[in-house]
């Protein structure tokens, strides 16, 4: 008698799209572009999850706009040649049957900033740095201020997501992200500590939700009916006065045309205290999970297949996202269904040298 599958291997369908399993890799930042082209390392790095048939394969944090770009050395998706790059590492995880989606993403006033092996804090202008933006002209810990963006200024912010979701589709894209987590330019103005705006986009949670809602809603407007939205955010600051998981879940309420939240927390407030243990999110993607009508997804010190599968079973989550383990492993899902009964094959390439059997 065969055992059944394991929750995490059930397959999940996303508005128009259906991914075989639920373990996917999550965004993770690798600091190695040029003028924010993709190139082999991305290739290789986000093709080796394909090879290793991860449900679904995010990139890193995409910049929609040069001055959006975290690092000097960000990937982004501003200008067609970047389509062309994007396309080509699309190309050849579609080529192992997985789907991928591009976190599209703007830095704020935390952009400009030193990749972490370069050094810390803001990179001045004579190492080509540039002016940040934000909400209103309060810094983040020692950065730069940023200068408040105005009427124009968030326009452009909107038409550049709008950009490059078109991108995105153009490049054979599976899936869109919005990154609305971690203290970047959409967190910021959600936050009431970084956004003292007095003018339509802040205020209330309502009023600091705007940005949010109008890019989603615009995003949404130049992709495909059926391609799923994934809105990721920082359910709380683990501050204080920050956003808290209530605040969340009045401006989940508020913003239409997403299908999957991914649950985050902190990021936009040095003073933050997380308390970092396995699975340390679930409990914000578990209260998130029951106070929305659409999945959720969480990541956060979920490194073994058990672990995954538990939160599943336990009603924390829809899908599991996981990055270091990632690193680690390129591996994992295979690792995962066979340590969990799934049934997921290994790529011929591999499965055809027969001293993998019984090693997996
Ligand atoms: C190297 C690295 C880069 C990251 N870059 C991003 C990013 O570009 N966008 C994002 O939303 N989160 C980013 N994160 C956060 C991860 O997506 C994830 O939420 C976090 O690492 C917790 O998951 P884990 O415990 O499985 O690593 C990054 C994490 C790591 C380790």
């Amino acid at each position: 008698m065969s055992l059944p599958e394991p929750q995490l291997f059930q397959p999940i369908t996303i508005n128009g799209l259906t991914l075989p399993h639920r373990l996917w890799v999550a965004p993770m930042c690798q600091y190695s572009s040029v003028d924010g082209m993709p190139n082999d390392w991305h290739l290789v790095h986000l093709g080796s999850f394909a090879i290793g048939r991860a449900g679904l394969i995010m990139t890193e944090a995409t910049a929609v706009s040069p001055e959006g770009r975290i690092t000097p050395e960000d990937v982004g998706i501003w200008n067609d040649e970047h389509t062309v790059g994007w396309r080509r590492v699309v190309d050849f995880v579609h080529g192992m049957n997985t789907a991928i989606g591009v976190q599209l993403a703007h830095a704020g006033r935390k952009a400009s900033a030193y990749a972490p092996t370069r050094g810390r804090g803001s990179v001045p202008a004579e190492e080509s740095g540039w002016t940040t933006v934000g909400p209103s002209d309060v810094a983040y810990g020692r950065f730069t201020p940023p200068e408040a963006l105005d009427a124009d200024g968030i326009a452009k912010v909107i038409a550049d997501f709008t950009a490059g979701a078109r991108r995105a589709v153009e490049a054979g894209f599976d899936l869109v992200e919005v990154h609305a987590a971690h203290g970047y330019l959409l967190g910021q103005f959600l936050s009431p500590t970084s956004n003292l705006r007095t003018d339509e986009y802040g205020g209330d949670v309502h009023r600091r939700a705007r940005l949010t809602r109008e890019v989603v809603a615009a995003v949404r407007a130049v992709i495909p009916a059926t391609m799923p939205l994934v809105l990721r955010i920082s359910a709380t600051e683990w501050v204080p006065d920050g956003v808290t998981v209530a605040d969340t879940i009045e401006a989940l309420h508020d913003i239409d045309g997403v299908d999957l939240v991914s649950v985050s927390s902190g990021g936009n407030d040095p003073r933050q205290e997380i308390p970092s243990h396995p699975g340390y999110q679930q409990p914000l993607s578990r209260e998130i999970r029951a106070a929305i009508s659409i999945p959720v997804g969480v990541a956060g010190l979920i490194t073994t297949p058990a672990q995954a599968e538990a939160a599943i079973a336990a009603g924390d989550t829809d899908v599991v996202y996981v990055a270091r383990q990632f690193l680690r492993d390129p591996m994992l899902a295979l690792h995962a269904s066979a340590e969990l009964g799934g049934s997921l094959e290994w790529p011929w390439q591999y499965e055809r040298a027969q001293y993998l059997k019984g090693l997996s």
